[in-house]
């Protein structure tokens, strides 16, 4: 029997090859102040495609100057970032890779060197930072919806909304951060609003078109239970595809618990819970470095996707190694945080794959 892992899948008329993807994720120290794309970028990604990779989710680019995570992200926020972007796109489908952008903004975790007052849901009391008045949300909706525009026109197959890992329209879905009472505030429904708005418009926009919408969303928000509505909330908005990752937690509420026999991380097991509730394809993450970890996975069909994130960064040629029951170079884990957060030169193993 084939190896799941490596069966191609059809998502909006777009075909991808098999189901490794590549998260998204922040090539530090690439781009500059103005978020424009670099020869390295385009590099990164095209040894990634050429790697094999079905899927390739490129980084958080941001929606708006004002809401990046670092002053070297790459930016969407105007049209002059469309031939750079193009640039990445024709890079990985020279190789045959399917390739999204995600969308971004860091909201409340917006850091000093981008704004002095970063802007939320509401005011996080611990920091200088406020909340978005009505207008602002507007403005918001229509930068995500304009970027997703932009993402189509530099020739991505799709965008990733970036509604994980504590950023803005995280913050908006968590009860943890959004102390909100008008209609983008209170029970679920409305906390997800900004999302399904923008997921609404963004449709609008592009109706017709084949272009995969998908969603990042934490599994834990800040339970498991509250995860899994959220899912069924976006499947409902007609969103195509799910990441599940890790939200905003909560100090008063335990983590998702998996069974002792569950051999994966905690977040890979709320993927795994959330596609049980679903009918939409399913992306888990979190900790998958090797082809057999992976392939359990998908030969139990617990997902619909693996997402293999810092096996990529170390190996980009992750795939077709495990496609070859190759050994990829392994991720060494370090401590207290990867060096790709600060400059992938910095990656230990870095000298291996250069040698190879
Ligand atoms: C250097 C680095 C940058 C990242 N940047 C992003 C990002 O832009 N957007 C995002 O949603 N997650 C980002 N992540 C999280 C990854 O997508 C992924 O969820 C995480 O690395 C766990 O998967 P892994 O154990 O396979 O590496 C980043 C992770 C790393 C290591």
């Amino acid at each position: 029997m084939k190896n799941r892992l490596f069966l191609p899948i059809t998502i909006k008329g777009k075909n991808i090859r098999n189901r490794a993807v590549m998260p998204p994720m922040v090539f530090f120290e690439r781009a500059g102040d103005d978020g424009f794309v670099t020869d390295e970028h385009v590099e990164h990604y095209r040894a990634r495609a050429k790697g094999g990779t079905g899927l390739i989710i490129v980084e958080a680019t941001c929606i708006e100057k004002n809401g990046r995570l670092s002053d070297c992200q790459l930016g969407i926020w105007s049209d002059e970032h469309i031939s750079g972007l193009s640039r990445i796109v024709q890079a990985c489908h020279e190789y045959g890779s399917v390739v999204m952008l995600q969308l971004h903004h860091s909201g409340l975790r917006t850091p000093s060197s981008v704004t002095e007052i970063p802007v939320g849901p509401s005011k996080n009391n611990q920091k200088p930072s406020r909340a978005l008045t009505i207008d602002e949300i507007e403005a918001i909706k229509e930068d995500f919806t304009k970027a997703a525009l932009r993402a189509q026109e530099a020739g991505f197959d799709g965008i990733e909304l970036h509604g994980a890992h504590g950023q803005l329209l995280n913050q908006f879905v968590s009860p943890v951060t959004n102390q909100r009472t008008d209609e983008y505030g209170g029970d679920l429904k409305g906390r997800m609003k900004l999302s399904l708005d923008i997921i609404y418009n963004i449709k609008k926009e592009l109706e017709g078109k084949r272009f995969i919408i998908g969603y990042r969303m934490g599994g834990n928000e800040p339970t498991l239970k509250d995860g899994i509505k959220i899912a069924k909330l976006l499947e409902e908005a007609e969103v195509d595809l799910l990441h599940v990752s890790g939200g905003i937690s909560s100090p008063d509420i335990a983590l998702p618990q998996p069974p002792q026999t569950f051999p994966f991380h905690w977040i890979v097991y709320c993927g795994t819970e959330i596609k049980k509730n679903v009918s939409i394809p399913v992306i888990v993450v979190e900790g998958i470095r090797t082809a057999k970890q992976a392939s359990l996975i998908m030969d139990n069909r617990l997902a619909d996707f693996v997402s293999v994130g810092r096996g990529h960064l170390v190996d980009p040629f992750w795939t077709k190694k495990a496609m070859n029951q190759l050994e990829a170079i392994p991720c060494l884990e370090c401590k207290p945080d990867c060096h790709w957060f600060e400059n992938g030169d910095l990656c230990p193993q870095q000298r291996v794959k250069n040698s190879q």
